[in-house]
């Protein structure tokens, strides 16, 4: 057996072979009076060791053949020998030294060149640096010529328990559900050790609680902690500290060990109901208090925290549900009371209402233990305040016809004092709204009463203010508004809707319709207009022209004969009777003026006898190109006129107006109107016989009929 194997380590180490003698066991309990010997692979040489290697053989390790070990943190008062090397070269006469290289050479490790002894001179520490690779090599001690190749070996630095666990992470915080179910887990932990973990126990933690029992437990090898009591009640305590060793050496005594603390905080969950800090509440609320006001607030409090306290606010039962609200303040968890509806005191003096809180949100493993809700009882006491007048009625509506007589009185208005010493009540118009001073009011019984007439026509509404007062107060003041609407009386007669102008043409037919008017009455009665047209009772056999009621209320002329002739006659006047379906029926009469014209064959006016008559509005450009014309010739013959005078040294002074009357041509301003027939007719000065039979014109303005004839005269 020791010979295989010596056959085996000279196949894998040849010419040196690094020979490890001490068991790892022996090195903790003697380490002292262990030596490593490095050894030349001669079979020779290995056999001296074979006691050794026997040793070795028993022990069932892997070797590893060019290591060496040194036990970390030995602090002898000598230093400590890690092997040995060792050549079987036959040195023959030759002195052979030994020569360390590498890691530490010289500063931790040192050799003795002569006999191969390699100590320890320094203090190592694995956990700083855990190996060291050297180089040994065997030399002529004379010559220094090496007498084989340098051969690599590691010294390793053996671990001793000399670290105790970390907790790196700690101190620990944890949260876990109040009330969860035992072994619920709350969190894990880990420690580090920085001893080798591959080797020996060194670095084996076990876990353990110091401080914490009996709510919390740890799993020793996987460190998670988790609840050991069931239901534990945050209202109760919330916090817990838990302290959590670790050992090393498997949690053998003798062993290192570190320690951390975990925190662990219970969260709400919602396991109790609201409730109300009082079971009846007073307030008292003055009766004119502004709808939307506070009147108070109830709390019900709530162990929990959070969303988990959060109540919804409720009036459910009582006498006051119509008239107060309450709602749920989510800031302050309260319910506040608000008015609703107008209090009277005087119709109601208390009223009492059943609130409830409710939890909104309700975990359904807590729901069994009972309704998470609380009622209160809330008694409101409403209080007496001096209260303005009240109207009978919000708004009034009045309607009077617009003949009604002065004085008369058009309606009434109402109020009381609501209060319990009812005081007398005051009425008076504000006179803003009445400007025109169009009503009065009776101030003791509020009758309404008619001060200036009325008209439909001018104003249908008038929309005033009533302000009443007390008497026993004066800043006691309410106001209403009346609208007064004035009907209508059939006091308009009805008219031409417009200025009718209507043409006929010379070679129109008989049956004709020559024009088509319509009236309009200002009135508005009830059931629309209805015009009656009619002709003069002297008319009503008129050769010229009929006429013909139309389904639409309007009125068509109709020509009787084809005879007309501008030569012969120009101008016809129809007067027309309107009346209107009144009671009493008002009528007027308006008269058409018909104008007779030349006509194409297809009925279109081509020419009536007077220019300006086609264009009965807008002046043509030509017309006043002729105005023109005419002033700067007039104004040629008043020059002329005046150069003759003073050329015959005549003072120039109008004696006669007759003469003047000749020569010049006055514009009368002053229109007459319908009946002006002295206006001044300038058409006679150019037809002093009046053959085109101008009569007096109705319906058209003087002034513009005079102009238009002075175009006519002057340059047509
Ligand atoms: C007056 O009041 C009536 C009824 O409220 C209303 O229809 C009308 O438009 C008002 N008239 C004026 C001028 O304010
Ligand atoms: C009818 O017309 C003729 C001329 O065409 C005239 O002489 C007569 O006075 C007219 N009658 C009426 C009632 O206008």
């Amino acid at each position: 057996m020791p010979e295989r194997l010596a056959e085996t380590l000279v196949d894998l180490w040849t010419p040196l072979i690094i020979l490890w003698i001490t068991l790892p066991s022996c090195v903790y309990t003697a380490p002292m009076n262990q030596a490593h010997v490095l050894t030349t692979g001669s079979p020779l040489e290995l056999s001296r060791q074979s006691e050794d290697m026997r040793i070795l053989s028993r022990s069932k390790r892997g070797w590893v053949w060019n290591q060496m070990f040194v036990l970390e943190e030995f602090s002898g008062p000598e230093p400590i020998l890690v092997g040995r090397l060792h050549t079987d070269l036959d040195p023959g006469s030759k002195k052979i030294k030994y020569i360390l290289s590498g890691d530490g050479a010289g500063t931790i490790f040192q050799i003795n060149d002569i006999t191969g002894d390699i100590h320890a001179i320094k203090r190592l520490d694995r956990e700083e640096k855990a190996e060291y690779t050297l180089t040994a090599q065997a030399v002529d001690f004379e010559t220094n010529k090496p007498l084989e190749p340098p051969s690599e070996f590691i010294i390793k630095v053996q671990d001793i328990n000399d670290n105790a666990p970390e907790f790196l992470n700690g101190p620990y915080h944890a949260t876990v559900p109040e009330m969860s179910i035992l072994g619920t887990s709350v969190t894990n932990v880990t420690a580090t050790d920085a001893d080798d973990p591959v080797y020996g126990n060194s670095a084996k933690l076990v876990y353990s609680i110091l401080e914490g029992q009996p709510y919390f437990s740890i799993e020793p090898e996987t460190a998670i902690i988790k609840t050991a009591l069931p239901n534990m009640d945050r209202e109760a305590k919330e916090e817990y500290l838990v302290v959590i060793q670790a050992k090393d050496m498997g949690g053998h005594s003798g062993g290192l060990s570190g320690t951390t603390t975990l925190t662990v905080t219970l969260t709400d969950v919602n396991d109790n109901p609201p409730k109300f800090a009082q079971s009846l509440y007073h307030f008292s609320v003055p009766e004119d208090v502004v709808l939307g006001t506070a009147i108070g607030r109830v709390k019900a409090n709530d162990q929990d925290i959070g969303e988990n306290a959060q109540s919804s606010y409720d009036i459910i039962d009582g006498d006051g549900t119509a008239l107060f609200e309450i709602t749920s303040d989510a800031q302050a968890q309260d319910g506040v009371i608000r008015l609703r509806k107008p209090l009277d005191f005087e119709t109601k003096k208390s009223y009492t209402l059943k609130v409830e809180a409710a939890n909104i949100h309700i975990d359904p493993r807590f729901s069994s233990r009972g309704p998470f809700k609380d009622t209160a009882t809330v008694k409101i006491v409403v209080e007496d305040a001096d209260e303005p007048p009240v109207f009978s009625s919000p708004t009034y509506l009045l309607e009077v016809h617009e003949n009604a007589a002065l004085n008369s009185v058009i309606g009434q208005v109402t109020a009381r004092d609501p209060d319990i010493t009812s005081s007398p009540i005051r009425f008076s118009i504000d006179r803003h709204t009445d400007l025109e001073r169009q009503f009065n009011i009776n101030a003791d019984d509020g009758k309404i009463t008619l001060a200036t007439p009325l008209d439909r026509e001018l104003s249908v509404w008038h929309n005033i203010t009533i302000i009443a007062t007390e008497i026993r107060n004066h800043s006691q003041i309410s106001r209403v508004p009346v609208a007064i609407k004035v009907l209508d009386v059939n006091d308009n007669a009805p008219e031409f809707a417009s200025e009718y102008e209507a043409f006929l043409c010379e070679n129109g037919k008989p049956g004709q319709v020559i024009q088509t008017v319509s009236a309009m009455d200002k009135d508005d009665p009830k059931n629309g207009h209805f015009f009656l047209y009619s002709l003069l009772p002297e008319m009503v056999n008129n050769p010229n022209f009929t006429i013909k009621k139309n389904e639409d209320n309007s009125l068509s002329i109709l020509a009787k004969h084809n005879g007309f002739n501008r030569q012969k006659q120009e101008v016809y006047l129809l007067p027309i009777v309107i009346s209107d379906s009144g009671n009493p029926p008002l009528s007027s009469t308006s008269t058409l003026t018909i104008r007779v014209c030349g006509c194409s064959n297809d009925g279109v006016v081509q020419s009536c006898n007077v220019e300006a008559y086609v264009l009965p509005i807008g002046l043509s450009m030509g017309a006043l190109i002729a105005i023109l014309a005419c002033i700067i010739l007039l104004l040629v013959i008043v020059v002329l006129f005046v150069t003759l005078r003073r050329h015959k040294n005549e003072p120039l002074i109008i004696k006669d107006d007759e003469d003047v009357r000749e020569n010049i041509i006055r514009y009368d301003d002053e229109g007459g109107g319908e009946e002006d027939t002295e206006a001044f007719d300038i058409a006679t000065l150019q037809n002093p016989d009046g053959i085109n039979g101008f009569l007096p014109r109705w319906g058209l303005p003087t002034q513009r009929w005079e102009e238009r004839n002075a175009i006519q005269t002057g340059c047509v």
